[in-house]
């Protein structure tokens, strides 16, 4: 099978467990098919109100828990022309994450071809080769292992300005929905990203928007490179001003500089840090969802943010509570729901098939260039193991102990793992700190939950809207 028959014709080791064509029909309904409906790079407005209805990601932890109590925790194998395989085992999620990029390399081509439509050149769905160029360079300027970046001054000004406009809007309506939340935080990435400067130019990210669109297509159309030109110019115009106090400043300064080399291409980096923020802001409209079914938690969270706006700090608050919501709104509803690698070489795996089985020769192994799926609703709410499954549980961010050595991945993890991690976590976490320090933010219509109170499954953010009261 595909280039390792030596491998697999040896006594000692044994194909991977293999779906039936049945059960690869089901996990193509159930689960592919809603991951790739949504949008892959931009989400869907429609489909993810009928994905919120159908509870979409609920029926994909439960295809996901039929196939492991069939097949065993894996990888398993899809009856598809193909291989791809299914990382349900929380060991071999790991392992995937932590041996990337070989040989797991994050650049499967599916991703390369989805956002190759609008940064050909970034990090994520670069060669191996080109990589060690470009990831130190992200590391860099995105200051990853920072709880609080260098530039704070300047970004909490943007956060909060674009905090306080969005509740003088509030103000007059009473309410905020999301077109409004995504129109006000995308003036605040705008000047985080590329300054002050870029704050109101809506059409520079709605070409990018008209790229993404294009990359939710992935293969099936082709590259409107006149369109990209059209995008790298406008981004080159910003990157040449290098305002200071932004990321396009940074990028101008020595650190950066001193991580760039000939195949860094740091202008291909940036689309991705605009793109990617689209998550931050759909993540920090569903935290602000989540506390308002959860009264200890949200009292929790206007304390925390009541503190961070005395007067007298002087250094930019990190704001554990509120980074942890985020987080939940993300471990309950990851923004990037498939997290895929493709191989590089044949890998051996334990067997994990039933007990009770015909009997397996020894590791399972899996060919070279198997694409593997991780994913992360199955990953995050297994409530055949997880008791916190399906509740706002922002403990488990605080506390190392309640989270047991779980793979909780909305940030990926591992050499390839998310270097925006802490970036987002402070912009995110401060905005809701802004927002919530003087004022109550309720659901106008009360998230639908089940029996026991179990959050949905798949939330619709578009829909979602508050009614905003002073406190
Ligand atoms: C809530 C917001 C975000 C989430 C949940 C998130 C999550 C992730 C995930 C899951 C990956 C790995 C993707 C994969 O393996 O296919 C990733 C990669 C990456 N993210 Fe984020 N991200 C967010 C925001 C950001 C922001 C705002 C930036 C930059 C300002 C950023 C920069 C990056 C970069 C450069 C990579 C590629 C890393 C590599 O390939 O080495 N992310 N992110």
């Amino acid at each position: 099978m595909h280039g390792v028959p030596h491998l697999l014709s040896s006594p000692s080791r044994s194909s991977a467990a293999r779906a039936s064509l049945t059960d690869t029909a089901r996990v193509l309904g159930q689960v592919l098919l809603p991951l790739v409906a949504r949008g892959l790079v931009k989400r869907r407005p429609r489909a993810v109100a009928l994905l919120a209805r159908l509870d979409a990601d609920h029926r994909s932890v439960r295809c996901l828990q039929r196939v492991r109590a069939r097949y065993g925790e894996g990888p398993v194998l899809l009856r598809l022309p193909r291989p791809v395989a299914l990382v349900l085992a929380p060991d071999d999620v790991r392992r995937v994450l932590d041996q990337t990029p070989e040989p797991f390399s994050a650049a499967a081509a599916l991703k390369v071809a989805a956002l190759g439509h609008f940064e050909p050149g970034a990090v994520l769905i670069s060669s191996s080769e080109d990589r060690p160029a470009r990831r130190p360079f992200n590391e860099v300027v995105l200051e990853a292992p920072a709880e609080v970046h260098s530039l704070a001054g300047p970004m909490l000004a943007a956060v909060q300005q674009e905090a306080d406009s969005l509740l003088d809007g509030a103000a007059r309506t009473g309410e905020i929905a999301y077109p409004a939340f995504a129109a006000g935080t995308w003036r605040m990435v705008r000047r985080v990203v590329l300054g002050d400067a870029a704050r109101d130019d809506e059409a520079f990210t709605d070409l990018l928007g008209r790229l993404r669109s294009r990359g939710n297509w992935g293969p099936l159309l082709p590259r409107r490179e006149g369109l990209r030109r059209e995008f790298d110019a406008r981004l080159r115009h910003y990157l040449d001003a290098a305002e200071p106090g932004s990321l396009a400043g940074a990028i101008a300064g020595e650190a950066a500089r001193a991580a760039t080399g000939e195949r860094t291409e740091p202008a291909q980096q940036v689309p991705h840090w605009l793109f990617a923020y689209d998550a931050a802001v759909i993540a920090a409209f569903r935290a602000l969802a989540l506390l308002d079914g959860a009264p200890e938690a949200a009292q929790r969270a206007a304390a925390e943010a009541e503190g961070a706006r005395e007067p007298a700090r002087s250094a930019a608050p990190t704001l554990p509570f509120l980074r942890a919501c985020v987080l939940e709104a993300l471990r309950l509803y990851p923004t990037t729901p498939a997290l895929v690698r493709q191989s590089t070489a044949p890998t051996t795996w334990p067997d994990r098939r039933p007990a009770g089985g015909p009997p397996v020769p020894g590791p399972a192994v899996l060919p070279a260039g198997t694409a593997l799926l991780v994913h992360a609703p199955f990953a995050h709410r297994d409530d055949e193991r997880q008791p916190w499954a399906d509740a706002l549980a922002p403990e488990l961010w605080l506390d190392g102990a309640a989270r047991g050595d779980w793979p909780l991945v909305p940030f990926s993890a591992g050499p390839a793992g998310c270097p925006g991690r802490n970036l987002v976590l402070f912009t995110t976490s401060s905005l809701l700190a802004r927002l919530l320090a003087d004022h109550e933010l309720r659901l106008l219509t009360p998230l639908r939950r089940g029996a026991q109170g179990q959050l949905p499954g798949t939330l619709d953010h578009f829909a979602l809207r508050f009614a905003v009261r002073p406190r």
